[in-house]
């Protein structure tokens, strides 16, 4: 039987007249955020970023996932946004949506977790239920934040409740959305469970309980390292169909079509973003503590993050055919975002890629328009427009991010060279000046047959 203050939280979950608390209002936090209000629950978002709650509160939405104009109806009705932490204690429910980035030494930091953690310990009491939801290595919740909130005298799945509960979201991704994104919860007793289920089944279609909050760290960690050992084994592939003197986006286009044990996975100047770069490292580092060494991991890690070398050295190779080199050369880099259609350039391989193309002295510009400006070495570089003289005045263009918005016809039509690491211009009829990955070579012809 749950227990009484179980029952009466439950209840007012159910009926969705509890508070709900969300600490950290990026991108895993906002949508959260506005999509409890949109469920009819009071909300209160909480960030320590003066300025974002400032534009928060003016209504203006730094994230493209979520609808100015949906938000502007939260924040008009159930929706508050304060940095005033003394008001954690007006809820019922706080979600913990802070970053987990890696420090100096590519060790995890927890910080951002801890300090929001200390905040509720503050002013915990009776009858409140915490969820993670942060991405981190298994042992955060159990190991750390339990014992945490412990201090406080209060006893878990009586008092009070507490569960890790990942987020799965895809930014930018308008197939799959918060809602039909099936949701894991692990709590730490049955109690935790079960009022993560009912939290969480109020605004996703399918909650997945599983037996502790490690299972479901582990869960996320699961996830994210599959798709960075993945594009590791894809990048890889790249770097072999360019010794092979093979077409690597048909190689892979003619493995998807297998109908079982094979999902495509595409090469590109490397993963970035909040996740695949960083939270394998989250698990390796704790393995590392526990003397386990999680090698598919970092051989992964070790391929992924020598792209952006590959693509600079594809690039001077490209160069090189038309009688230049790369220092001197003006690059185009079309795209500084990670991955396409976004405004992120947090861990973007392609900010690396630049730096290295400034180190071998090239001349660099670039284009997005999701980026008006971005600095590269203390320089401050702004976008150009994407016309066909742009193109045509460039030595070399580079497509790092294949944004939706490009006409990728254009771009080979115009420009006189093109190295393209997203198969942007894949479905174009070849052409000796787009190399797409590696150099282009005529149907059929391997590397024995290359010149
Ligand atoms: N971005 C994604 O696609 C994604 C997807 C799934 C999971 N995650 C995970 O979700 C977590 C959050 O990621 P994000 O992309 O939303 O980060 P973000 O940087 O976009 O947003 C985090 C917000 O938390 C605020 N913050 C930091 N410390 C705080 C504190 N102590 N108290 C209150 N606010 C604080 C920051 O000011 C910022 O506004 C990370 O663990 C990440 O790995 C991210």
């Amino acid at each position: 039987m749950i227990q009484s203050t179980a029952t009466e939280l439950l209840q007012r979950i159910e009926q969705r007249v509890a508070n709900v608390g969300i600490i950290g209002l990026g991108y895993v936090g906002l949508p959260l955020a506005v999509e409890f209000a949109r469920g009819g629950f009071r909300v209160l978002g909480f960030d320590i970023d003066q300025a974002r709650v400032d534009a928060l509160n003016r209504g203006v939405c730094h994230t493209g996932d979520v609808d100015d104009r949906v938000f502007q109806q939260a924040l008009a009705t159930r929706l508050e946004v304060t940095n005033n932490f003394d008001r954690l204690s007006e809820a019922d429910v706080i979600i913990i949506c802070v970053p987990t980035p890696l420090d100096n030494n590519k060790e995890p930091d927890i910080s951002h977790i801890m300090s929001a953690a200390e905040q509720i310990a503050c002013c915990l009491r009776r009858g409140q239920f915490i969820l993670l939801e942060s991405t981190t290595f298994p042992g955060t919740t159990g190991e750390l934040l339990l014992p945490l909130f412990e201090r406080r005298g209060l006893h878990v799945g009586s008092d009070y409740w507490l569960a890790f509960s990942p987020e799965r979201i895809d930014p930018g991704n308008k197939r799959f959305t918060m809602r039909s994104i099936p949701r894991v919860v692990g709590g730490v007793t049955a109690h935790c469970t079960r009022l993560a289920t009912a939290l969480y089944s109020t605004i996703v279609e399918k909650v997945v309980p599983v037996s502790s909050p490690a299972a479901a760290e582990l869960v996320k960690l699961l996830e994210n390292t599959y798709r960075a050992v993945n594009i590791g084994l894809a990048n890889e592939f790249a770097q072999v169909a360019d010794i092979l003197r093979v077409d690597i986006w048909e190689v892979i286009d003619a493995a998807a079509t297998k109908p079982y044990g094979f999902t495509p996975f595409y090469p590109g100047p490397g993963p970035g973003g909040h996740c695949i770069p960083i939270d394998p490292l989250y698990l390796s580092w704790k393995l590392r503590s526990l003397r386990y060494r999680a090698r598919f991991i970092e051989l992964a890690c070790e391929i992924n993050q020598e792209m952006p070398e590959f693509v600079v050295d594809l690039v001077a190779r490209a160069l090189n055919e038309h009688g230049k080199c790369l220092n001197g050369s003006y690059i185009l880099a079309l795209g500084a975002t990670y991955k396409r259609d976004t405004c992120d350039i947090r861990e973007s391989p392609a900010l690396d890629v630049m730096r290295l193309l400034l180190q071998r002295r090239a001349r660099l510009a670039y284009v997005d328009q999701y980026i008006p400006s971005l600095k590269l070495n203390d320089i401050t570089y702004h976008t150009k427009m994407l016309t066909g003289e742009t193109l045509r005045e460039a030595d070399c263009v580079l497509i790092l991010t294949d944004h939706s918005d490009v006409d990728y016809a254009q771009v080979a039509q115009e420009a006189r060279l093109v190295v393209d690491t997203r198969n942007a211009t894949g479905s174009l009829p070849q052409a000796p000046h787009v190399w797409r990955m590696s150099r282009p070579c005529a149907r059929g012809q391997t590397q024995r047959g290359a010149a």
